[in-house]
């Protein structure tokens, strides 16, 4: 469905995320015909450059990240005239002035700014766009990750830009919950009766969340060695992911309703501080390792300008929901980079069946797991006991109800930030996180971090190519339990 027209400025429009991610969606939503005309899109940045060269460095981008099969050359052209550029000074005073020539008048025309920049410049850009009177009705603002660094830095970013904008205008974007399987798990969830009568304590022994990557800090060292996997991915993709399975029905699929749930398990989460976060958190840090049998260095070796470094490229944790609902159930959540497989999954394990009618003739019941595919391989998985076919007699065997997206639905999958985009533009807040949200998160993650400082714990290391230190297996066995790896 197309969109209506409108003006999005990009702010860190010569990026590497704006290249990566945000025009070629763009110009994917655009080639389909989402966009109306006479949309227009406005790259800025602190140096300059001519349209005429900015459309030049998208059109390299869109080489780049955009398949060769969805390059079309008329759609390539048209989305390429929509482009313009100016060069603005966030902190200064140069530029704005020639941004507002470039927007449109009037203030029914929706007037979106990106944020695609680092944090420490969203309080001086939503100012500077407040009094250079760039702020219409209309504006949304979108900020991209990561905001700020701890509790007290993500306060005041929040603050600043409350000065000069109402939260319906503020759009904090995770892009996991722009991913379709995301999407799925609460239509799973809200759309089906199945699930919610055995979606809670008395029939989910625990639930495992795996955001895996094969790749390193991808020359993002600068900005990774000052954050590590807790700060880059537990406290937002994956709290969030946590947030959707363990939330209550909101009343309705609208974006508060939505967001006061998950801001309830944010709060209801148990504290992990100096008391327990030996026991309940691992931290590791890749060394030089194989990856598809290529050899892969460690992490301190990409790192541009340092030979020593504490920050952890690998948490595993056991978090819990206090909940009524959830009380006693682990969350045993990981992540990491140089893993042996991109790989992101929930991970829903059910209790064991209360008696064994088959003796042990029948063999191992395994219990019941649910198994959400984020990326790649999008599908669900429902693993059931099944008897064995043949005359052998009440035998099992362990067979999964199997959802593949890709051979449900033909057809391409669109990237998350295609959707987020597009709900910017829409005015559709339900896929982004409200202030007190993120707050939240950090919240409960600074403890977390505290603790690691305070009892200097250095990460624990593993070897590239593995699924982190052995630590992190100890951490789910001690209770009992494993990693869930697909057989
Ligand atoms: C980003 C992190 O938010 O998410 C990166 O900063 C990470 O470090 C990326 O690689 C993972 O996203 P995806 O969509 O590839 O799983």
């Amino acid at each position: 469905v197309a969109v209506e027209p409108f003006d999005l400025v990009v702010f860190g429009g010569t990026g590497d995320l704006a290249h990566r991610k945000l025009f070629p969606s763009l110009y994917l939503r655009d080639r389909d015909g989402q966009m109306t005309e006479p949309s227009r899109i406005i790259g800025v940045s602190r140096s300059h450059m001519d349209r005429k060269e900015f459309r030049a460095d998208v059109k390299k981008a869109l080489e780049t990240y955009v398949s060769a099969a969805e390059l079309e050359k008329k759609a390539v052209s048209r989305f390429l005239d929509r482009l313009d550029f100016v060069a603005v000074d966030a902190t200064g005073a140069n530029g704005w002035d020639d941004l507002r020539t470039r927007i449109a008048d009037g203030l029914d025309r929706v007037r979106a700014f990106y944020l695609a920049t680092s944090p420490d410049l969203f309080d001086a850009i939503t100012h500077g766009l407040a009094k250079h009177e760039l702020l219409t009705p209309k504006t949304r603002v979108v900020l991209e990750k990561p905001l700020g660094k701890d509790l007290a830095s993500a306060r005041e970013i929040n603050a600043a830009v409350a000065d000069v904008l109402p939260e319906s205008q503020i759009y904090r974007i995770d892009h996991y919950l722009g991913k379709e399987t995301v999407q799925n798990l609460m239509a799973l969830r809200f759309a089906n009766v199945l699930f919610e009568p055995v979606w809670d304590s008395a029939h989910v022994d625990h639930v495992q969340i795996t955001v895996a990557e094969k790749v390193g800090v991808e020359g993002r060292g600068g900005y990774y060695d000052t954050s590590g996997a807790l700060r880059d991915m537990v406290q937002n993709h994956i709290l969030q992911l946590l947030c959707l399975v363990a939330m209550e029905p909101p009343s309705e699929f609208e974006a508060d309703a939505l967001r006061d749930e998950k801001l309830k398990v944010l709060r209801a989460l148990k504290p992990i501080d100096e008391t327990n976060v030996r026991s309940l958190t691992v931290r590791g840090q890749y060394r030089q390792g194989a990856i598809d049998g290529k050899s892969v260095p460690g992490y301190i070796d990409e790192l541009p300008e340092a030979d020593s470094s504490s920050t952890e490229t690998f948490v595993a944790l056991k978090a819990e929901v206090q909940t009524w609902r959830w009380a006693g159930v682990p969350f045993y959540l990981r992540t990491g980079k140089r893993l042996p497989n991109r790989v992101s999954e929930i991970v829903i394990q059910f209790r064991d069946v209360p008696l064994s009618i088959f003796g042990s003739a029948g063999g191992f019941l395994a219990p019941n797991r649910l198994v959400i595919r984020l990326q790649p391989d999008e599908g669900v998985k429902l693993y059931l006991m099944i008897k064995d076919p043949g005359p052998g007699g009440m035998r099992f065997r362990e067979v999964p109800l199997n959802l593949s997206f890709a051979e449900t639905f033909k057809g391409p999958n669109p990237d998350a930030y295609e959707r987020l985009l597009m709900d910017v533009i829409r005015g559709s807040q339900a896929l982004f996180m409200r202030r007190d949200e993120v707050e939240a998160a950090w919240m409960w993650a600074d403890p977390i971090l505290e603790s690691w400082s305070r009892l200097g714990r250095v990460p624990d290391p593993y070897t590239a190519g593995t699924w982190g230190p052995s630590t992190a297996v100890a951490l789910i066995e001690r209770d009992g339990r494993t990693w869930h790896e697909d057989p």
